[in-house]
């Protein structure tokens, strides 16, 4: 006979009481939670990783510094910390869509991406996206042609990858600020492509299940 079954708590309630238990045993430091929580919510944000991009479309140079030396080339606008100690862009071609993905966790580039999205913790994406891309690719709203490869990067103990895409047609003349606008958290992770009709409205709806 079994008992009943127990159901876990949500993650948030879990994260709170793993902090009270903590903070009883005085093992968090000073300020530190708010530190954390204020570097997460203000200063890592996928903006940062679009600025990135848009510099390396308008600079050759820093285009070059960023694929051969990212983690250099994102310090270069402050953009350093846990998580950004090794960052390598990839590049998009009309032919060649990068994708990332953390089989075995959530890792993302945290100074230019920002914390991952839900769907890039889930189960599933971490599952197929290796597997199957092109239909997770697909099911989350990017149809890429057959003629486009698609490259799946797996997050390592320190690399951290983005996405750098290739400047899309229309956007000729555009300053650097217009050009950030439609690079999202979506383009750097490589599950979407910029789009210049999107005015940098930035985001999409994940579905599918994401
Ligand atoms: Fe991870």
């Amino acid at each position: 006979m079994s008992g009943p079954i127990l159901e876990q708590a949500p993650v948030a309630d879990r994260a709170r009481a793993l902090e009270a238990a903590l903070r009883r045993r005085h093992l968090v430091p000073e300020g530190f939670v708010e530190d954390f929580t204020r570097l997460m919510e203000q200063d890592w944000a996928p903006e940062n990783g679009a600025r990135v991009v848009a510099r390396a479309w308008v600079d050759p140079g820093y285009r070059d510094l960023l694929l051969k030396d990212g983690t250099s080339a994102c310090a270069q606008f402050g953009y350093v910390g846990p998580q950004g100690e090794y960052i390598v862009a990839l590049e998009n071609t009309p032919t060649l869509q990068n994708v990332i993905v953390c089989t075995l966790c959530s890792c993302t580039a945290w100074p230019v991406l920002g914390l991952p999205p839900d769907w890039y913790k889930s189960f599933e994406y971490r599952a197929r996206v290796v597997r199957e891309s092109r239909s997770v690719l697909r099911e989350m709203g990017l149809d890429l042609p057959p003629e486009v490869d698609i490259r799946v990067w797996d997050t390592t103990a320190e690399t951290r990858y983005m996405v750098l895409p290739f400047r899309p047609a229309g956007t000729e003349g555009w300053d650097e600020a217009k050009l950030a606008s439609i690079v999202t958290k979506d383009v750097l992770i490589g599950i979407a492509r910029p789009d210049p009709a999107a005015g940098g409205t930035g985001g999409g709806l994940r579905g599918g299940g994401y």
